[in-house]
């Protein structure tokens, strides 16, 4: 049986406690499926600079590049060495170099509020309705991240000026809304696209080649929206999204006001995909939030995203659904019997039991069953 290769960049912060859950779990795997994974460890992110003056260690690449999908920490910690310019910190030249490397495009993020986590939203219950489910499907290496020119320069004495473009060419936007709507499909089919048409140039040819790609599937509802709207309705009725598809800056920053929606970024997975070949499709899967320095090293954090990021990639780059399937139930089933680290946590919930990442990734791995 084919080996599935997995390069492990735990990176910074609690990168490297969450991804050993995360392992654990895998391993957990392995034996219940007869999956054989191969997984290497490989340092990144400010622990890259530590360990060979990089924040990718050219190790730490070629790996990734021999690798058939990477399983991502997080990186970043802003408080470290403030002299070393902005091109070599882990943020651009690990994680945004990988995104365009790989040519990452579609970036897959799916929030759900479990209803055992419903006291962690920050929405009243009657704003929740059935629970909330939204996939926001977000553009990952166009637009205002990588649009040239981008630089800062000096007009006169004490004065700068900073430029970065927004820029999307047409291929860029069919690429992505496919794969929205493909997802909508396994979903309930709608889309809501988000653009300021009403503003920008980008916005009015997003709007156009989304609507035009939306007719070869007649069996998804398509509806556009401006982004500040987006914005207001995501807190006002977050029941109305299947799938939100979005441009790179537009996606960074609803999805972390979708992820609030979900009681806490710490239970947030997400995928970055690229072009498939054959059977598989090459992946990066991180979780959602950073490297929360405030916690690290203390056995505090969450390592759920960790965890649901190993079921994105074996459902996405190794079409292993019921291997994914089955750490989803794992997660799902130690949560409905009250595990719960410190972000989840609410005292006023009998039922619930405090624990650290250790014990939850090792209940989470004690559950995985075929
Ligand atoms: C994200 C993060 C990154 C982004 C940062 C760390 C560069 O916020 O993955 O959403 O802006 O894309
Ligand atoms: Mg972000």
């Amino acid at each position: 049986m084919k080996e599935y290769k997995i390069a492990a960049l735990a990176g910074d912060g609690i990168g490297p406690e969450v991804m050993q859950e995360a392992i654990r779990v895998l391993r957990a795997v392995e034996k219940a499926f007869g999956l054989p994974f191969a997984i290497t460890e490989a340092p990144v992110g400010w622990a890259g600079i530590d360990a060979a003056g990089k924040a990718l260690p050219d190790a730490t690449l070629a790996l990734c590049k021999a690798s058939d999908s990477i399983l991502f920490g997080s990186v970043g910690l802003p408080d470290r060495d403030p002299t070393i310019p902005k091109e070599e910190r882990p943020e651009r030249a690990a994680l945004l170099r990988i995104r365009k490397e790989f040519g990452l495009f579609a970036n897959l993020r799916p929030v759900q509020l479990p209803k055992a986590l419903s006291h962690a939203c920050p929405l009243r219950p009657e704003r929740q309705g059935d629970g909330i489910d939204v996939l926001v499907v977000r553009e990952l290496t166009g637009g205002m991240y990588f649009g040239q020119p981008k630089k800062t320069e000096t007009l006169s004495e004490g004065v700068q000026r900073a430029i970065d473009t927004m820029v999307y060419t047409t291929p860029e936007i069919e690429r992505i809304a496919h794969v929205a709507f493909r997802a909508a499909r396994l979903r309930r089919k709608k889309v809501t696209s988000i653009d300021k048409a009403n503003v920008l140039e980008n916005g009015i040819l997003w709007r156009e080649v989304v609507t035009r790609i939306g007719k070869q599937y007649p069996d998804v509802a398509l509806e556009h929206m401006f982004v500040d709207n987006g914005a207001m309705q995501l807190m006002l009725r977050p029941t109305q999204f299947d799938v939100m598809l979005c441009e790179n800056m537009f996606g960074d920053i609803l999805s972390d006001e979708a992820a609030a929606l979900a009681g806490s970024l710490g239970m947030l997975p997400s995928a970055s995909l690229g072009t498939t070949s054959g059977e598989q499709t090459f992946g990066f899967y991180e979780p959602a939030g950073g490297t929360a320095p405030d916690i690290a090293g203390k056995n505090l954090a969450n390592p759920i995203a960790q965890i649901l990021s190993t079921s994105l990639l074996l459902r996405y780059s190794f079409g292993q659904n019921e291997a994914a399937a089955a750490i989803d139930r794992a997660v799902a089933e130690v949560i409905a019997s009250g595990l719960r680290t410190g972000d989840i946590y609410s005292p006023a919930d009998a039922t619930a039991r405090k624990v650290g990442t250790l014990e939850m990734g090792t209940a989470i791995a004690a559950a995985i069953r075929r």
